[in-house]
């Protein structure tokens, strides 16, 4: 049955698992964005429905960077993943992801469920053996995983492309076709050696595939992972090696294996089973096999394949066990238009903005809730998070949570008022309060977080309508009965918001119970109309949301700013220079005509993400030249900025404009380009020689 046809009355118990993040460095907003919030989100308000949930999550301690990073820090892998695990666990927890546990992949708990999962398909001969000649680092006898084999990229040029990708021009490797392959281990030049490796016949599974996905989830999963899995499907699927020679993994339970481990992308989900195990000893197997559960994997879309492909194929293999209902994979994150990356130091890093912006939690979850990459790529940028916080948690939602309790404090003593005859448009507003529970309800159940949101939002805009529209304030010494009404009609609202905005702003759910002395309530009250009845005392009012000021953001951006330029300039210090080129005569030098030239106009080129249209006075005429600096450089910043300009390049079309130029630019090893500038006194026309 797809969730479809399942309505979250008939499910009897959840199974949400998150991807486990690899213990080889922090977490950040990517990860949250893209797994760890919408995960949380739909777990609390599964859990408010008063279903039979766990959530699920570990860190992934295996893997051949853990191996590297490990050897770079000479620590032993363990001490790795020890740091960084510590660091993961603490700061979900302080963003008030609700994991019924948070576990690892490095315990013997999950060794032996590894191992056993492996020895049952084993045994049933779900696998095929196969002899392949793999690079071998003979100084230190060692067979070399794909990540620890450097050379040159035959599509790029990179020098320090890995064995299975090159993170240069970001194409897919495997070893043989990197140039002059080395082992990262010891710079040796590797050699080939025969190694007997087991693999998961994908093929094999192709039909049961087609029927299950292709057939039976056409309409309930996402389009982005429906077509995914269709695509690799399609392609043909190749038996995938599940062992590794490494020594950092879940060791064989075959004889005369040494130095063999399972696969990390084998091992890791079976950390979801491990750590239910771990969670409920005795009865982790309903959530794990009985046909009225519903298993949900959160995922980034860089995942896709190991959850709706070969992990299904695993447990379909083994038999005893359920499969995903669903798979919400997420598109990416971006950070101030670039790719968040750890490497590049490139992100948010969770940990970091806790301690930097202390309390905030709810802001953050809000925000990536908000720019959640549900259906593409997005973008996070400082400004937009200040944004949202000061113009809608703080302006809309907080402006209406503080306006009704002050004044109730003021008028009522802090006691909620006995209501009059309600009025035709009371009675409006309070029956759209109540339809809220369930329209933010139906739009979690569908995966649609950010809509879902929107949604808790506009219940907090109903409200500030509602008191705009009859102004208690303006009427108090004319009709305190009036005032009465109104005040607890807003206030009702404020309890509903307390109910629903608990899924994503858990702290401030919190906080408004406090405010209003009221407990815990399951999402079905959200029906109800009178959640806080008349003469009931508040609590003490809290702030809910304080202004973000432009100096908070502006040392955001400073420090993002810092950790380009230092990455940058590692990376100027690392890059080969290029050799020159070979000599050429002062007459071919003399035939090229540079002038100073400044620029009058920019405008970006339609359908592209590189061009830009600019006119130029050359100081001889004003002429159109297109240049590729889009990414570089806004439009808005370029009038008047001097330039040198190629002058007597033949002319070019480019998308269809004639460019009759070239502005000189230096290429940083990034790939930025950046102008060459004249000097400040240079003026148009000026030869330059
Ligand atoms: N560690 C992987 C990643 O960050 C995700 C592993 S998910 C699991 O991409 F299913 F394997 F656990
Ligand atoms: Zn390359």
């Amino acid at each position: 049955m797809n969730s479809q046809q399942q309505g979250v009355e008939n499910v009897k118990r959840y199974t949400i698992t998150t991807a486990l993040p690899y213990a080889n460095g922090p977490v950040h907003i990517g990860h949250l964005a893209g797994v760890y919030v919408p995960a949380d989100i739909y777990a609390r308000y599964l859990r408010l429905c008063g279903k039979d949930v766990v959530l699920i999550g570990g860190s992934d301690e295996h893997g051949v960077p853990i191996t590297l990073q490990a050897k770079a820090k000479h620590m032993t892998p363990q001490q790795v993943v020890d740091h960084y695990h510590a660091i993961i666990k603490k700061s979900f927890e302080e963003l008030g992801i609700s994991f019924d546990i948070y576990s690892r992949t490095s315990t013997p708990l999950h060794a032996k469920t590894a191992s056993d999962f492996f020895k049952t398909l084993y045994d049933k001969g779900c696998f095929e053996e196969k002899t392949s000649l793999q690079y071998y680092d003979e100084e230190n006898r060692q067979f070399l995983a794909d990540r620890y084999i450097t050379g040159t990229c035959p599509h790029c040029g990179n020098e320090k492309a890995y064995g299975d990708q090159c993170e240069k021009c970001g194409s897919t490797l495997s070893p043989d076709e990197l140039i002059d392959p080395k082992s990262a281990i010891s710079g040796n030049k590797p050699v080939k050696k025969e190694t007997k490796h087991w693999y998961l016949p994908l093929g094999q599974y192709e039909n049961f595939l087609r029927e299950w996905i292709l057939k039976g989830h056409k309409d309930d999963w996402k389009t982005n992972v429906y077509g995914q899995c269709k695509s690799w499907i399609d392609q043909g699927l190749l038996p995938r090696a599940v062992t590794r020679d490494l020594d950092w993994g879940v060791k064989l339970p075959l004889p005369d294996t040494d130095g063999k481990v399972l696969y990390v992308w084998f091992d890791a989900p079976i950390g979801y089973i491990s750590a239910t195990k771990e969670l409920l000893p005795d009865t982790w197997e309903k959530y794990w096999k009985d046909p009225d559960t519903k298993l949900v994997h959160f995922i980034g879309k860089d995942n896709i394949v190991f959850h709706c492909i070969i992990f299904p194929v695993m447990l379909k293999a083994e038999g005893s066990y359920i499969l995903p209902e669903n798979v919400p994979a997420n598109e990416f994150l971006n950070l101030e238009g670039d790719k968040i990356s750890t490497s590049r130091n490139w992100a948010v890093w969770l940990h970091e903005y806790l301690e930097e912006l202390p309390g905030k939690q709810d802001v953050l979850r809000y925000v990536l809730t908000a720019n959640a990459p549900e259906t593409k790529d997005n973008d996070f940028t400082w400004k937009d998070y200040q944004a949202r916080n000061n113009n809608e948690l703080l302006a809309v939602f907080g402006n209406l949570v503080n306006r009704t309790l002050v004044l109730i404090q003021k008028y009522f003593d802090g006691k909620t008022p006995t209501p009059a005859a309600l009025t035709e448009a009371d009675r409006a507003t309070l029956d759209e309060m109540r339809g809220y529970g369930q329209r933010i309800g139906a739009s979690i159940e569908a995966y649609r977080f950010r809509e879902a949101l929107n949604e808790m939002m506009n219940l907090a805009r109903l409200g500030n309508k509602y008191l705009t529209e009859t102004e208690p304030w303006k009427i108090w010494k004319t009709d305190p009965q009036r005032v009465a009404t109104v005040l607890h009609v807003s206030l009702q609202i404020v309890a509903h918001l307390a109910i629903v905005c608990e899924p994503f702003l858990p702290f401030t759910a919190a906080k408004l119970r406090r405010m209003l002395d009221m407990p815990a309530m399951g999402w079905k009250e959200a029906e109800k109309e009178v959640l806080v009845p008349a003469g009931h005392p508040l609590g003490e009012v809290e702030l809910l949301f304080e202004k973000i000021e432009d100096s908070v953001i502006e040392a955001q951006m400073q420090k993002l700013a810092d950790a380009k330029a230092k990455n940058l300039a590692a990376q100027a210090a690392a890059a080969p220079v290029k050799e020159s080129k070979p000599l050429v005569s002062f007459d071919d030098f003399a035939r090229m005509d540079l002038r100073v030239g400044v620029i009058k106009t920019a405008e970006k080129v339609a359908k592209t993400k590189k061009l830009l249209k600019l006119t130029v006075d050359t100081g001889i005429d004003t002429r159109t030249i297109v240049s590729g600096i889009a990414e570089y450089y806004q439009p808005e910043e370029l009038p008047g900025r001097k330039v040198c300009v190629l002058v007597n390049l033949a002319p070019k079309d480019l998308k269809g404009i004639p460019s009759q130029g070239m502005l000189l630019l230096s290429e940083n090893p990034d790939g930025r380009l950046l102008f060459v500038e004249p000097g400040a006194d240079a003026v148009p026309g000026a030869e330059i020689r």
